[in-house]
């Protein structure tokens, strides 16, 4: 375990099928007026809505709505969310969705005591917030991007055709996160899956970095092989509480900080993946899926050792007889036939990315130095073209 590091996560958490029973301990701590902040829909078709909305009234909040948060959610919804959050006086953002919601809910709290402009400042700068941060809480309804315990917020430009993350520090995290795996049994099946191999994205992007003996290693693996098995179970049955619940623990764990620690990270599934959603708007988790053989394949020869005890200690490869990279290379093999029969999108044409895209794809990814190694712009062109 190498390196120094700060380690606190100030997100309480509440889990379980009561878990929405904590809103009635958080909600008295903040003032009355609340920016209720939801996607397109579904919690109002599937009853989350009704249920969240009761509970604030009980608590005597006044409710300013802002609906209509969109999937990879755009900084003109931004823009629009803090004027609604600036002329409700918000007293606390509470983001009832998946990670869209949060992200966005997290980008509206940074800026409406912000002056600037705001994808200048946070998007493009990168700078810290310099400003009084709203308070935002979140009921969590799609299980995925850990945006529930993290700092993260994606906002995309589609005028730049930029897709691009900030990872704000622990004043900008959720101050609670109600997580209620129920909330999530009715999500189609589509997004069940993109999640899930969200999820397996962030662990093997923090994974893929470094060689010292790191407890996060460990740790990673043993996420890896809950969240391998439970997705095969709720494949099979989506109603299976236990599957849904440990995907959704294992989600927030994979993405809050704490196995990214002693580690350089890699994250460049996510640049790749981020470059072909700014082009097509297509589902996160899926971009991740299309371009993740392609990369690791690149990658391999670069990082053998570590993709044999990936092959070993998460697919269950035995070494005997064979070489370092035959071993690597058998447990991406297995890897693929894991998320071919998970029902994975494995190819950039069926998100609607098309060759013409390929230049301005190749640009738009950031290049991240964490990894194994750093690409250039030949590198990434190369792993794009092979994503098709
Ligand atoms: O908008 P509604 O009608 O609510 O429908 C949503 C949306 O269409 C639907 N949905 C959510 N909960 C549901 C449901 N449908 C039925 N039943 C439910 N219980 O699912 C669709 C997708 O929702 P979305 O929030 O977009 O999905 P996800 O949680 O995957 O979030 C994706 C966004 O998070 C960013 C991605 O880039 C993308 O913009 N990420 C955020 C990260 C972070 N904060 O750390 C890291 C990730 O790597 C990721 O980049
Ligand atoms: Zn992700």
């Amino acid at each position: 375990m190498i390196g120094n590091f700060t380690y606190c996560n100030p997100t309480k958490l509440y889990f379980g099928k009561d878990a929405l029973e904590g809103l009635n301990e958080e909600l008295p701590k903040y003032g009355k007026n609340i920016l209720l902040v939801y996607g397109g829909g579904s919690i109002k078709r599937n009853g989350i809505y009704e249920k969240v909305v009761a509970v604030l009234k009980a608590q005597g909040k006044q409710i300013f709505e802002d609906g209509g948060v969109m999937p990879n959610p755009t900084i003109e919804k931004v823009r629009e969310g803090v004027e609604r959050a600036r002329a409700a006086n918000a007293d606390l953002i509470l983001a009832v969705g998946g990670g869209s919601v949060c992200d966005y809910a997290k980008a509206v709290s940074v800026s409406v005591h912000c002056h600037e402009d705001v994808w200048e400042k946070y998007f493009i700068r990168f700078e810290d917030v310099s400003c009084e941060v709203v308070p935002v809480g979140c009921v969590l309804t799609m299980v995925g991007t850990g945006s529930e315990m993290n700092g993260g917020s994606v906002i995309t430009n589609h005028a730049q055709k930029l897709k691009i993350g900030h990872v704000f520090g622990a004043n900008v995290f959720p101050k609670f996160s109600v997580l209620n795996p129920e909330f999530t049994f009715t999500l189609p099946k589509y997004q069940m899956i993109s999640g899930i191999y969200d999820i397996m994205s962030h662990i093997l992007e923090q994974y893929f970095s470094g060689t010292d003996d790191n407890t996060s290693d460990y740790l990673a693996e043993g996420l890896l092989r809950s969240l391998i098995h439970s997705a095969e179970i709720a494949v099979e049955d989506p109603l299976d509480y236990e599957a849904r619940s440990n995907i959704m623990w294992t989600a927030t764990w994979a993405l809050n900080t704490l196995i990214a620690k002693g580690k350089t990270e890699d994250w460049m599934v996510h640049m790749l993946g981020q470059s072909v959603g700014a082009h097509t708007d297509a589902t996160h988790g899926m971009t991740l899926s299309a371009v993740t053989m392609p990369y690791y394949r690149y990658l391999l020869p670069y990082a053998t050792a570590k993709f044999a005890r990936y092959a070993e200690n998460v697919w269950g490869v035995d070494r005997t007889g064979k070489t370092e990279m035959q071993v690597a290379r058998e447990g991406l093999e297995r890897m693929e036939a894991w998320m071919r029969k998970l029902g994975l999108v494995m190819d950039l044409t069926e998100l609607g990315a098309t060759r013409e895209m390929l230049d301005g794809m190749v640009k738009s990814t950031l290049i991240m130095k964490g990894g194994y190694k750093v690409m250039d712009e030949e590198d990434i062109r190369a792993v794009l073209s092979a994503s098709f």
